[in-house]
């Protein structure tokens, strides 16, 4: 389907890690990024964002990448800069903060300015690219005032802004010393897009708390002379095409390798990025309490955490490997028998045709992020699954996707107890239950794929229509 973006113009896409394409022409871009693509091919767009380098030289004028009908442009960052943007503000300040994790907040003045610089540079670099019809979409929190230093350097373009984490409640939030620049920068959007209903009302009320504007109709407010927009856009999968690379990866030499060192025992899996949000913490222990109160499933499941190190320069994630690491460790030392390791905890990165059939081979799926966005690893494993035989979805109430998979078994990640009586009552449910269960949630991810994600917030964008509330939250 055609959208109808300014006459002559293009989509631009701004994101911090841009998939550029391959040398030998292959992608390894994942669901969200492939979807961006295809919006981004059907116009003719371009990509915009971070080279992937830090440099201690930096070139003003970003590199330029012909792909087909996508032009790919990034840029170096200097490596102090950097290590202030990314390392520090947003992974050390605006990363905790939208995960309510307030005691892991660093306050620190250079580290603010760096990240308000590396966007003003970003915006320098990007500005002479851009045509006067072009749509502009800039995504997540690395780039919260790029539309603000756009708009300084003259460019009126349609803006849409799309967060891809939470956004917590305004006493929050506004623990943060930049919190009122921030504010002020997500003003000058057109529209501003989060995952759920819950995300856009904080932020809403954030405004409201700061007497930023007024609301005025249906998810429109009003600052100063300028309206804009709010939603919920809640992202999903291609489903049925998940389902077949994980029906095509029963052949896939891992997962082989799996199902031959399983011997008949059940799996459970959890897949994250080693990070403190994800909750894997928590998990370990409800999966030890499960071990041992449940002492009929000793030696009879394995429990694979497949866990790729994520921001090791960050001095909190650092800590984290070792305690994790650790905590793995112990809990096989002290559960384990001699032909039984309880947890295979492994922190390298697995392709995405195995880990589609490593869910399809699962029993149970261990999704219980202490807070989440969205949570698309919730969304795979239960399109992964063979329908006659599905598996059981365990699903954080914390994270976005519990809105349209609240057929799953919802817990409290940090209710131990309860969440351990969650994987026993996942392994003894019955098979018409499960099912059940898997039929409602395989519907909702239907009903709300990846394109439509897509194609709703730039409808919503180009069009000035009012978003439509997301079908599960009403
Ligand atoms: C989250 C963020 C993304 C980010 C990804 C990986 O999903 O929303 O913007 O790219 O984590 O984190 P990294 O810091 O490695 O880019």
């Amino acid at each position: 389907m055609e959208r109808p973006l300014g006459a002559s113009g293009r989509l631009v896409v701004i994101s911090n890690r841009v998939p550029l394409p391959a040398k030998d022409g292959n992608s390894s871009a994942g669901g969200l990024a492939v979807a961006l693509e295809a919006a981004l091919k059907q116009h003719g767009g371009l990509w915009f964002g971070w080279s992937g380098r830090t440099v201690d030289q930096v070139e003003n004028a970003p590199q330029i990448i012909e792909a087909g009908k996508i032009t790919f442009a990034v840029l170096d960052v200097h490596r102090k800069d950097f290590d202030l943007f990314y390392t520090g503000f947003a992974n050390r300040a605006l990363w905790p903060i939208c995960h309510y994790r307030l005691d892991l907040l660093q306050v620190d003045r250079s580290q603010t300015e760096g990240y308000f610089r590396v966007n003003r540079t970003f915006a320098e670099a990007l500005a002479p690219l851009l045509g006067p019809d072009d749509t502009i979409w800039i995504h997540d929190y690395h780039f919260i005032p790029l539309a603000a230093e756009l708009r300084r350097l003259g460019c009126r373009n349609r803006i849409g802004f799309f967060l891809h984490i939470p956004w917590p409640p305004s006493d929050i939030a506004s623990a943060l010393p930049a919190y009122g620049r921030l504010q002020n920068g997500f003003t000058a959007y057109d529209l501003v897009g989060f995952h759920t209903k819950q995300d856009a009302d904080n932020f809403r009320q954030c405004l409201l708390r700061e007497n930023l504007g007024f609301p005025v109709g249906d998810g429109e407010y009003q600052v100063g002379g300028h309206r804009f927009r709010i939603g919920a856009f809640p992202v999903g999968i291609d489903a049925d095409a998940f389902a077949e690379t994980a029906r095509a990866a029963e052949r896939n030499p891992t997962v082989r390798r799996m199902r031959e060192s399983m011997e008949k025992r059940r799996l459970i899996i959890g897949v994250d990025r080693l990070d403190y949000s994800k909750g894997i913490k928590e998990r370990i222990e409800s999966y030890s309490c499960f071990i041992r109160s449940n002492p009929q499933f000793r030696n009879k499941v394995v429990y694979l955490q497949v866990t790729p190190k994520s921001r090791s320069d960050v001095p909190e994630y650092k800590r984290m490997q070792h305690q994790i690491a650790e905590q793995a460790g112990w809990a096989n030392g002290n559960l384990g028998e001699v032909d039984w390791t309880p947890i295979r905890y492994i922190n390298k990165t697995i392709g995405h045709m195995a880990l589609a059939g490593l869910y399809r081979m699962a029993r149970v799926g261990l999704v219980t992020p202490l807070r989440d966005g969205m949570n698309l690893v919730a969304k795979e494993f239960v399109a992964a699954q063979d329908e006659n035989d599905p598996g059981v979805l365990i699903l954080s109430r914390f994270a976005g996707a519990m809105h349209e998979l609240d057929a799953a078994l919802l817990v409290n990640p940090y209710d131990t107890e309860t969440t351990a009586a969650a994987i026993a009552r996942a392994l003894e449910m019955p098979l018409e239950e499960r099912r059940e269960r898997w039929r409602t949630m395989m519907d909702r991810l239907r009903g709300n794929g990846i394109d439509d994600w897509c194609q709703g917030f730039l409808d919503v964008l180009t069009s000035g229509k009012s978003p439509v509330p997301p079908p599960q939250e009403g």
